[in-house]
C-alpha cells in the first residue's frame, strides 16, 4: 500500500550561493542567469516519489533570504523544519565557513532530529573551485563523531542549479533520511 507524507524543509545560506536557483530548478526545471535576491523567503511545494517505498513526499520548501539583514528572521523558518539544505558555493571559501555557521545554529537551535545536508552548488565552475569534497567530507566526519546520542548525521552533496546536476538527487536522498510512518 502506497504511503504519504509532507515536510518541512528551509533552505539557509550566504547570498548568491544559488538556494533560490536550487529551488525553483527542482520545482520548475529552470534557471535564471539574472535571479534576483531574494525578499525575506519564499515558499514553495513539490512533491517526488521514492519507488523503493512506494512513499510519494510533499515537500514545503522555504527559500531563506541570504543577505545579512534577514538573518534574524531564519529561526522562524527553521523553528520546526524536518529537513534543511545548508547551501554553498564550490567556489566561496567564505560561503563554505558561512554553511558550518548555519550547521553550528541548526544544531543548537533546530528540532532534534531534523535532516540536514550540506550542499555544495555551482558544480558546473569547478575550474574555479576553492572548496574540495574531501574538506566537506572531513568537517562532516568530524561533526559526527561529536554528535551525541541520536544526533543526525549529515548528508553531503554537489549540484549545479545551472545544469541541474544533482539537484535532484539531493531532495531524494533527504526523502530517502525522513522517517516515513
Ligand atoms: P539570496 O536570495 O540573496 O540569498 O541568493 P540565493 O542564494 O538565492 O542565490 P540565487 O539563486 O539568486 O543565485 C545567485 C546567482 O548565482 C544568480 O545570478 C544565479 O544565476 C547564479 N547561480 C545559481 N546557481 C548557479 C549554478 O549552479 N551555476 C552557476 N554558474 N551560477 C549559478
Ligand atoms: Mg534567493
Amino acid at each position: 500500500t502506497s504511503r504519504f507524507a509532507q515536510f518541512k524543509l528551509v533552505l539557509l545560506g550566504e547570498s548568491a550561493v544559488g538556494k533560490s536557483s536550487i529551488v525553483h530548478r527542482f520545482v520548475k526545471n529552470t534557471f535564471d542567469e539574472l535571479r534576483e535576491s531574494t525578499i525575506g523567503a519564499a515558499f514553495l511545494t513539490q512533491t517526488i516519489t521514492i519507488p523503493e517505498t512506494d512513499t510519494t513526499i510533499k515537500f514545503e520548501i522555504w527559500d531563506t533570504a541570504g543577505q545579512e539583514r534577514y538573518k534574524s528572521l531564519a529561526p522562524m523558518y527553521y523553528r520546526n523544519a524536518n529537513a534543511a539544505l545548508c547551501v554553498y558555493d564550490i567556489t566561496s571559501r567564505v560561503s563554505f565557513n558561512r554553511a558550518q555557521d548555519w550547521i553550528k545554529e541548526l544544531r543548537k537551535q533546530a528540532p532534534e532530529g531534523i535532516v540536514i545536508a550540506l550542499v555544495g552548488n555551482k558544480s558546473d565552475l569547478s575550474d574555479n573551485r576553492e572548496v574540495e569534497l574531501s574538506e566537506v567530507e572531513e568537517y562532516v566526519e568530524q561533526y559526527n563523531s561529536e554528535a551525541t546520542g541520536g544526533g543526525s548525521t549529515i548528508i553531503i552533496a554537489e549540484c549545479s542549479a545551472k545544469t541541474g546536476d544533482g539537484v535532484l538527487e539531493v531532495f531524494n536522498r533527504i526523502g530517502r533520511a525522513l522517517p516515513v510512518e
